[in-house]
């Protein structure tokens, strides 16, 4: 047999899992060697890779929607110590298990929802949410729910973003007579998708980049880095809002 040749039994356990969002390279076997995007997510990736510090050794990783690991494994080779990918699907978990066994990296992927994360119980040092925002019904409340629980320096960021890529100042207030504000150009935006986009019915909700900013902001991140499409690098800062308690209820007994 060539050398060069991968072996038939990964080429059979890769196949098993089709299809494959991540086009990674197993041992020679290419996970989606059909990919519309071609080497997804490795092109996207080499743009925004110099976000990232190039060690992690020490440090905790938690990827969030990790699909097949491409970022957990790219993590856990910058040394990092701990790396845990969570996604909501089984199938893809099974692809990251066999894709972190034939890298030879000891990665932990746990079947869970990023509404949960607050069960892990933990603070991260370094977080990665990219490419879910969008695919869910409460956006702010999954970044609400990541500031409180799971984010403990940086996140990695990143949303599909559509409309005007203008960021232009907003002013803490406006009176109610003002209406023209929210047409122009560049206003923080989000639109609802009732039924598809792109042929998926879990692309629920898209903003425009002063709204996807501004949503960061309001969450509690600060903006440290950014690509000039759809990424960012987060840290955690102060909340831009105060939740007050609600006075104590009087009750009164007949
Ligand atoms: C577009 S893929 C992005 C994958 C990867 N993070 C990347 O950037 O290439 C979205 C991933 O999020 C996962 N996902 C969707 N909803 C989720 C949820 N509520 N909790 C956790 N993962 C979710 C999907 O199963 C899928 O693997």
């Amino acid at each position: 047999m060539d050398d060069a040749a991968p072996a038939p039994d990964i080429e059979q356990r890769v196949r098993d899992l089709d299809p494959w969002f991540h086009n990674l390279d197993l041992a020679g076997v290419r996970t989606a060697p059909d990919h519309f995007l071609g080497d997804y997510p490795n092109f996207k990736w080499q743009r925004f890779r110099h976000l990232v510090p190039e060690r992690l050794d020490g440090l905790s990783v938690l990827d969030i929607g990790c699909n097949a690991g491409f970022y957990s494994l790219e993590m856990k080779r910058r040394g990092a110590e701990r790396v845990v990918g969570i996604d909501s699907d089984p199938r893809y978990l099974a692809q990251a298990r066999l894709a972190a066994e034939i890298a030879g990296l000891e990665i932990e992927f746990v079947q869970m929802s990023v509404y949960d994360v607050g069960a892990l119980q933990e603070r991260f040092d370094f977080v990665i949410f990219m490419g879910v925002l969008y695919h869910l019904r409460h956006p702010l409340l999954a970044l609400d729910l990541l500031y409180e629980t799971v984010v403990g320096g940086d996140m990695l960021f990143q949303s599909m973003l559509r409309g005007s890529a203008a960021v232009p100042e907003v002013a803490a207030d406006y009176p109610f007579e003002e209406t023209a504000i929210f047409e122009r150009e560049g206003y923080p935006r989000m639109v609802f998708v009732e039924q598809n986009y792109s042929g998926d019915p879990t692309n629920w909700w898209i903003p425009n980049r002063a709204g996807m900013e501004a949503m960061l902001r309001s969450s509690g991140f600060c903006i440290v880095g950014a690509t000039d499409d759809e990424v960012y690098l987060c840290r955690r800062g102060e909340r831009g809002f105060m939740v007050e308690p609600p006075p104590p209820i009087e009750t009164s007994r007949a």
